[in-house]
């Protein structure tokens, strides 16, 4: 029998999970991937629909003007990590796990994913193909989700010879797809290809049965990742890579009105009546003979 209901989408309010993820997989869903530092942008992504949430470590450059991602500690990342979860209810949240936070060893990596699970996150994302996939076992064997990233892998750009794009080749490519093996092996949920051309994230993504998003790894993926200071305009730093689209020019903004601001306080049109308190005349006459004896 046909319900009387309204049919309600329940998928637009309910809690996005692992299960959730692989479901729009199989059903050609595409997901929407941000990074979120903090908690206002957590309630816009989450009032906007946005799927995950990503409190990246590039928040090393995004918000603390670092000229890499490596300098973040896992302390600093925890404090930003805390507000996004306060502000986002239905995207899954992960915490990105920061330089030599997990690399060293199992123990190392159980207690750094640990701490950002303790914190409110869903999931953690670490760096790394087969050469990290023991400790993506030792996480997901403590019950930690766990999301993989390949590719371009920016903790290791001494190594990479900078912002390239990886997976040129046949054999790059098989190498891609040798690590994604690796750590769908070692249990994570979903895995996240940088800079790659779109062939090559096609092949890894046929490779494997979980869900695989990409940033600047083109269009048949199940979701795209961006970094939210890129589309916004507010990414004070001279990187620009050619896979962002801006759909907002916010620190224009922003620097135009603390410019309107200055000038407001210099010139005296701020603050206006409407923006200060009075009292009773009564208590303003005391106050007018006190100030007067105090100038006396
Ligand atoms: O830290 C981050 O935002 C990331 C993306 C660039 C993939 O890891």
């Amino acid at each position: 029998m046909t319900s009387l209901l309204p049919q309600l989408d329940r998928s637009a309010t309910r809690k996005v999970t692992t299960a959730t993820l692989l479901s729009y997989r199989e059903q050609g869903r595409k997901v929407v991937f941000l990074t979120a530092y903090d908690y206002p942008t957590a309630v816009f992504a989450d009032r906007a629909g946005v799927d995950i949430l990503l409190v990246g470590d590039s928040l090393a450059m995004t918000m603390l003007g670092h000229p890499s991602t490596v300098a973040v500690t896992l302390e600093e990342m925890l404090v930003f990590t805390r507000a996004v979860c306060r502000g986002a209810r239905r995207p899954l949240v992960i915490g990105d796990l920061p330089f030599l936070s997990y690399q060293a060893s199992d123990p190392d990596a159980v207690r750094s994913a640990g701490a950002f699970i303790a914190a409110g996150c869903d999931a953690v994302k670490c760096e790394g193909g087969a050469s990290i996939a023991p400790r993506v076992r030792a996480m997901t064997d403590a019950g930690i989700a766990v999301m993989g990233h390949i590719g371009l892998t920016p903790q290791r750009l001494g190594q990479l010879g900078g912002y390239r794009v990886q997976g040129k080749t046949l054999k790059a490519v098989e190498q891609l797809a040798a690590d994604a093996a690796a750590l769908v092996a070692a249990g994570i949920f979903a895995l996240l290809l940088e800079a790659v051309p779109v062939e090559a994230a096609a092949y890894v993504r046929e490779s494997v049965g979980i869900p695989v998003y990409g940033i600047g790894a083109g269009p048949l993926l199940d979701g795209q990742l961006v970094i939210s200071h890129d589309i916004l305009g507010t990414f004070v730093g001279d990187i620009r890579p050619r896979f962002v689209r801006r759909y907002a020019e916010v620190g224009e903004e922003i620097t135009s009105a603390f410019r309107c601001y200055a000038d407001e306080v210099r010139s005296g049109r701020f603050p206006a009546p409407e923006h200060w308190y009075s009292i009773d005349p009564a208590d303003e006459a005391d106050i007018r003979l006190a100030r007067e004896t105090l100038t006396r």
